[in-house]
């Protein structure tokens, strides 16, 4: 085998691979209606149809690419803490008793949860990806300390949407088993 076709070979794999991840591959419709990419992705996760409910909610996921597909998830996640987070305030304004402490814990915990989400975004709109699944893993695990503190607040849509961001974020990545 002579060097320029080892050299050939290189050059096909990195274009097919990189077509694979970015170009037109990720919009084409599997049968489950969805697109290959975001198929690809959910069935990475523990729940293939809470995924794909959660990203069809945006309007950009049926044309979306991975970078695209990333803002989208995490913008998902940052949502639903946000929102969670504004509950805890508004709750914490009528509580008086024992239930304050933990929506005290709960704020601290949704506080770090919108930050470590706030990050995410200035990572992304900088293109480095190496530390988003840790931010996701971080926001999961902010929600799950505040519900094992306060039950009324459960933490399954949090770390159902972070495992998504996890998932995403490690297409741009040396691929990691950590799951949350
Ligand atoms: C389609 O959805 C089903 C369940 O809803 C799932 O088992 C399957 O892996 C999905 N993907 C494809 C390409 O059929
Ligand atoms: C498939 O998706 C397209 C747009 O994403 C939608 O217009 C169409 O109704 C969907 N079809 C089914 C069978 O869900
Ligand atoms: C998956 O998510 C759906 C909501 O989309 C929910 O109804 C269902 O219980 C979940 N399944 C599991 C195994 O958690
Ligand atoms: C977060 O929630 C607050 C309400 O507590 C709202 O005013 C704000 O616009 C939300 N932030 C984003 C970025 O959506
Ligand atoms: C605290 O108040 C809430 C209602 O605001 C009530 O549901 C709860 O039982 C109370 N807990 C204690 C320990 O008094």
């Amino acid at each position: 085998m002579s060097t320029s076709f080892i050299f050939a070979f290189f050059i096909i794999i990195f274009f097919s691979s990189n077509h694979l991840s970015y170009a037109d591959d990720d919009q084409t419709v599997t049968k489950n209606n969805t697109t290959q990419l975001v198929d690809g992705v959910c069935k990475k996760t523990k729940n293939y149809s809470f995924c794909v409910k959660a990203l069809y909610t945006d309007p950009r996921t049926p044309d979306a690419d991975a970078y695209t597909l990333a803002y989208i998830s995490f913008g998902l996640a940052y949502n639903t803490v946000n929102d969670t987070r504004s509950l805890i305030i508004d709750l914490l304004k009528n509580k008086k008793n024992a239930t304050r402490d933990a929506l005290k814990r709960c704020l601290k915990d949704y506080n770090e949860a919108t930050e470590a989400l706030e990050k995410s975004f200035n990572d992304l709109n900088s293109e480095t990806f190496f530390n988003l699944p840790d931010y996701a893993n971080t926001a999961s695990r902010s929600a799950q300390d505040c519900e094992a503190h306060y039950k009324p607040l459960p933490s399954i849509t949090i770390t159902s949407l972070c495992q998504i961001c996890v998932v995403v974020a490690n297409i741009f990545n040396i691929p990691r088993s950590s799951l949350v």
